[in-house]
């Protein structure tokens, strides 16, 4: 595959695991999942983390996951690569195995002393990616080992935390976050 195409597969590939925790920001809040309990001083996880952010963000991306696969061939043929398509388990497990690394991230957070909302550089980019990459492994390692190879794995890594930062820094602009990270 040459480079651009590496690019193109990577970005697809990961949308549906880069699109769930931005839906939470945007229509999560209400019940944190932790119920409010803490461990030791800290809370679990915090008010950031809730059920209806964690349900809709998983939805909504397995929701483009399964209009990505539709628009797989079309996109691809014009583009000249081939696409990824997403099986259902597939879409789950990256919109969920995101889901779950942020709330892990939130997690160590909390277990670190940083209180909800405080930046942890390097975790903050990359928890959702470790966890719907991890997820997706395990529910599919078939389909994981075709489209994350090697270079695509490399680009995710480089590309994803310049994303991550572009779209919380356009999201706390647009008031939707209450900080840049
Ligand atoms: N959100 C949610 N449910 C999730 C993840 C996020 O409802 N599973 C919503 C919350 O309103 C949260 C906002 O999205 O405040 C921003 O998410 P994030 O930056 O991940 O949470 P923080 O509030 O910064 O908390 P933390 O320090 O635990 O990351
Ligand atoms: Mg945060």
């Amino acid at each position: 595959m040459d480079v651009v195409s590496t690019l193109v597969v990577a970005f697809w590939a990961m949308l549906p695991a880069y699109v769930p925790n931005n839906a939470a920001v945007l229509l999560g809040g209400g019940r944190p999942i932790d119920g409010g309990r803490t461990l030791g001083e800290r809370r679990v996880l915090g008010d950031g983390k809730t059920w209806r952010g964690t349900i809709v963000g998983t939805a909504v991306g397995v929701a483009l996951a399964l209009g990505l696969s539709e628009l797989a061939p079309t996109v691809g043929d014009a583009a000249n690569v081939t696409l990824p398509t997403f099986p259902l388990p597939v879409a789950f497990a990256l919109a969920l195995g995101a889901m779950l690394g942020d709330i892990g991230a939130s997690f160590l957070k909390r277990r670190t002393g940083r209180e909800r909302g405080a930046a942890f550089p390097g975790l903050d980019q990359l928890d959702f990616v470790v966890g719907a990459l991890a997820l997706t492994a395990v529910v599919d390692p078939a389909w994981f080992g075709e489209w994350f190879t090697w270079p695509v794995l490399a680009v995710v890594v480089v590309l994803t935390p310049l994303l991550h930062i572009g779209t919380n820094g356009v999201a706390y602009v647009l008031d939707l976050k209450q900080e840049p990270w």
